[in-house]
C-alpha cells in the first residue's frame, strides 16, 4: 500500500518541482536578470563563480537579507515584489552556479 502511494505521488512531486523552477526562471528574466545578467552597477554576474564567491562567503542568510532590504544600487527585493524567501534563495543559487 505504501509503495503504491509513492508510485502515485512521485510524478506529482516531480511536476511541482518543475513548476517552481519555471517560476524562478520567469522571475529571473523579469527582475534579477536585468542587472545580474550584465553585471550592471557592479552586480555579481550570473554564472560567474568568481563574482559570487565573496558573496557566498557571507552565508545565505546575509545574502537573503541584502536582497530583501536592498544593497547599494540593488533596490529592496531586487524588484521582485512577489518573490518569497524560498524564491530568493533559489534565484541566488541559480545565479551563483557556474554555467
Ligand atoms: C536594479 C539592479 C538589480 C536588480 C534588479 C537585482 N540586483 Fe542583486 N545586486 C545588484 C547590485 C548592483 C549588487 C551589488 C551591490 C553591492 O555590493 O554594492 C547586487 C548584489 C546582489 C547580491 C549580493 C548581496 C551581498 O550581500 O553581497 C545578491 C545575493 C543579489 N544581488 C541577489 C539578487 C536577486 C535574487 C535579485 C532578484 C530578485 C536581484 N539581486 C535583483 C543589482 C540588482
Amino acid at each position: 500500500m505504501k509503495k503504491l502511494l509513492l508510485v502515485v505521488l512521485l510524478p506529482f512531486m516531480a511536476s511541482m518541482t518543475q513548476a517552481s523552477e519555471q517560476a524562478v526562471s520567469a522571475y529571473y528574466a523579469k527582475t534579477c536578470g536585468l542587472c545580474h545578467a550584465t553585471g550592471a552597477a557592479n552586480a555579481p554576474k550570473t554564472g560567474v563563480a568568481s563574482d559570487w564567491a565573496p558573496r557566498l562567503e557571507k552565508g545565505m542568510d546575509t545574502l537573503l537579507h541584502s536582497v530583501q532590504n536592498g544593497l547599494n544600487a540593488m533596490p529592496p527585493k531586487g524588484m521582485c515584489m512577489n518573490c518569497s524567501a524560498d524564491d530568493f534563495k533559489a534565484l541566488i543559487e541559480y545565479m551563483s552556479a557556474a554555467k
